[in-house]
C-alpha cells in the first residue's frame, strides 16, 4: 500500500484524486474512483444548478463513500447558491480552482470541509497558501480542461520548494508510471481526469468515450474558442485543453473574429444540443493517447496503483 500525506488525512488506501470535470465527472465516476480506495470528486461548471450538486452529491454520499466537490473561484461571485449547495452536500473535499480562493476558505473550514487550491503560477501557490487551503494541486499545461502555461513536471516542483503543506500533482498523469514519478518528486498524490474520460459512469456520451479511445496525444490544443464562442466569462488566463476537432481547426487564434460571428458561435451550442463532435468542445489533456479502452474507474485507479507500486519497487533496485 502507498501511504501518503494524502491518504492518512483522508483515510485512503491509494493517493488518487479523480478530478473534478465539470460535464463529464458526476457522482456515478466520484463513486467509482472512492470504491477503488481513492477520493473521487464532482465537477460544478459555471452553469451548473444547486440540483446538480444535490443530486450527484447523494449517489456517493448513499453508499458511504467519501467524495469532493470542485467549484470554479471565478464563477462564484455570481453562484452564491453553488457554494451554499456544495456546503449542505458535506463533502470530505472541495477545490477552489481558476481564481482566489481566499473568500471561500473560511466558510468551507467552518463547516468542517477540507480545501484544496488548483494553481498554475508560483504567485497562486503563494496566494492559495495564504489563503489557508489544506491542499495544493499543481496543475501544468498538460491537463485536460482549463489550465495554465506551465509544464507539470517543473511546476510541481517549484511548488513543492514554496510549499509547507501536501502537494498534488495534476496534468498528464494517466498510468501508474505517471503516478510513480510524481511520488518520486514529492508530491502527495495525483489528481486524475484525462485517464477517467473513457469510463462507463461519466457522463459524457459513449461517442466522446469512443473519440477519446481514439484520439492520439499530439491531437489536442489549449485554446479559447470555445469559451469565446459560448460566451462564457472565463478569465483569460485559464485556456482549455481539448481534442482537435473541426470547430478549433476552424477558430482557433482567430477568436476576435468568432467574437465577432455569431452564427459560428451559435454551432457551438447546437453540437453540443446534438452531441456533434465535430463542433463541441471535448476537454481532454495529453495523456488521451494513454486511454484506449473504456472501463470502470475503479478498474483504473486499481491498476494504476498496482502499476505504481511495482514502478516504485523497480525505481528503489536503482540504489543497488
Ligand atoms: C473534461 C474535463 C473537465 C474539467 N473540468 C474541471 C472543473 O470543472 N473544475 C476543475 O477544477 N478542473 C477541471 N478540469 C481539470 C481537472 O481538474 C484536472 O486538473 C485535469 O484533468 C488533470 O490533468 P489530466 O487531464 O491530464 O489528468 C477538467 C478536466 C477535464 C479533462
Amino acid at each position: 500500500m502507498i501511504s501518503t500525506p494524502l491518504t492518512s488525512h483522508f483515510g485512503l488506501t491509494t493517493p488518487v484524486i479523480g478530478a473534478p470535470m465539470a460535464g463529464v465527472g458526476g457522482g456515478e465516476l466520484a463513486a467509482a474512483v472512492s470504491a477503488a480506495g481513492g477520493l473521487g470528486m464532482i465537477g460544478v461548471g459555471s452553469a451548473a444548478t444547486a440540483e446538480f450538486v444535490e443530486q450527484e452529491c447523494a449517489l456517493p454520499r448513499g453508499r458511504g463513500l467519501r467524495f469532493g466537490v470542485g467549484l470554479m473561484a471565478w464563477a462564484l461571485p455570481d453562484r452564491p447558491d453553488l457554494l451554499a449547495a456544495t456546503i449542505a452536500a458535506r463533502p470530505d473535499l472541495v477545490s477552489v480552482s481558476f481564481g482566489d480562493p481566499a473568500p471561500y476558505v473560511g466558510p468551507l473550514r467552518d463547516a468542517g470541509i477540507a480545501v484544496a487550491g488548483q494553481v498554475n503560477t508560483i504567485d497562486d501557490g503563494h496566494r492559495a497558501q495564504a489563503a489557508g487551503v489544506d491542499l495544493l494541486v499543481a496543475q501544468g499545461s498538460e491537463a485536460g480542461g482549463h489550465t495554465g502555461h506551465r509544464a507539470t513536471l517543473p511546476l510541481l516542483q517549484e511548488v513543492l520548494a514554496l510549499a509547507d503543506r501536501p502537494v498534488v500533482a495534476a496534468g498528464g498523469i494517466a498510468t501508474g508510471r505517471g503516478m510513480a514519478a510524481a511520488l518520486a518528486a514529492g508530491a502527495a498524490g495525483v489528481w486524475i481526469g484525462t485517464a477517467l474520460l473513457a469510463c462507463p459512469e461519466a457522463l459524457n456520451s459513449p461517442a466522446a468515450r469512443a473519440r477519446v479511445r481514439a484520439a492520439a496525444g499530439e491531437q489536442t490544443v489549449l485554446t479559447r474558442a470555445f469559451d469565446v464562442a459560448q460566451g462564457l466569462a472565463w478569465p483569460e488566463r485559464w485556456p482549455g485543453r481539448a481534442l482537435v476537432n473541426d470547430f478549433s481547426r476552424t477558430w482557433h487564434g482567430r477568436e476576435a473574429e468568432l467574437r465577432a460571428d455569431p452564427e459560428a458561435c451559435a454551432r457551438v451550442a447546437e453540437a453540443r444540443r446534438t452531441d456533434d463532435l465535430e463542433q463541441q468542445p471535448l476537454y481532454a489533456g495529453e495523456a488521451v493517447g494513454l486511454v484506449t479502452v473504456e472501463r470502470s474507474a475503479t478498474e483504473v485507479v486499481r491498476e494504476m496503483t498496482a502499476e505504481a507500486e511495482g514502478a516504485l519497487r523497480a525505481v528503489a533496485t536503482l540504489l543497488g
